[in-house]
């Protein structure tokens, strides 16, 4: 059975292109995968903590060493760590904040980036989160792609990839959902915006 890991990140409900999207990209998903089962992370839902001393002294014991602190410490980062290992397809829909990912995803990152678990750390220095797909649906003010002047100001898609190729996931598509901010100033709507990119994002899920 196929397992679809679906990451969200915009605190916004319906008027999210980002999750308007994702919904397109999760229905067809199903269809195209009958007994698939789909994971929710909804980064925008709970806050999770950033990475501090307990978590950071823990990583480097064996579990059997480590304090109560550093197991507490770790716990939610173990629980996104299975979740992504149990995924076949990793599907991360995001704003641009800043011209990066937001913080939640950044913490989020910082949680599953882990030597010796998802990647081998030194001498190796390889990713241990292999045999993935992943596709990444960017939604933002501006319009970032390729080759307009703009994309150099875009840190957020060659960083994802980057960081997910450190840790063994390199089958990554990236959706670039810019323009909102005429949506924003009323001269379209989330739902025409949406027209222009869904074709992109439904053949992503099959
Ligand atoms: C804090 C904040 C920072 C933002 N930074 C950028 C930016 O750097 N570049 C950009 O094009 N849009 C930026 N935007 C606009 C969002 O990317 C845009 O509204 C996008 O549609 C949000 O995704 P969503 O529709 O899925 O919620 C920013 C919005 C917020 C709230």
């Amino acid at each position: 059975m196929a397992t679809l890991l679906n990451i969200q990140t915009s605190p916004r409900g319906s008027g999210s292109l980002s999750r308007i999207l994702s919904q397109d990209f999760v229905t067809k998903w199903k269809k195209t995968h009958d007994d698939g089962k789909v994971v929710l992370r909804d980064l925008a839902e709970g806050g999770l903590p950033f990475v501090d001393m307990p978590w950071i002294g823990g990583i480097f014991l064996p579990p059997e060493q480590r304090s109560v602190e550093q197991q507490d410490g770790l716990k939610i980062s173990d629980e996104l760590v299975a979740e992504l290992f149990a995924a076949d397809h990793i599907l991360i829909g995001t704003p641009m904040y800043n011209f990066t990912v937001p913080a939640n995803l950044k913490a989020w990152i910082d949680l599953i980036v882990r030597p010796r678990v998802t990647h081998s750390g030194p001498p190796e220095r390889k990713g241990l989160v292999t045999g993935k797909r992943c596709t990444i649906i960017i939604a933002s003010g501006g319009v970032y792609d390729e080759g307009l002047p703009a994309s150099a100001s875009d840190y957020e898609s060659g960083y994802l990839k980057r960081i997910l190729a450190f840790i063994g996931i390199s089958d990554v598509e990236v959706v670039m959902a810019g323009g909102t901010a005429a949506a924003a100033f009323g001269s379209t709507t989330m739902e025409e915006l949406a027209l222009q990119f869904r074709p992109a994002v439904l053949v992503a899920a099959q």
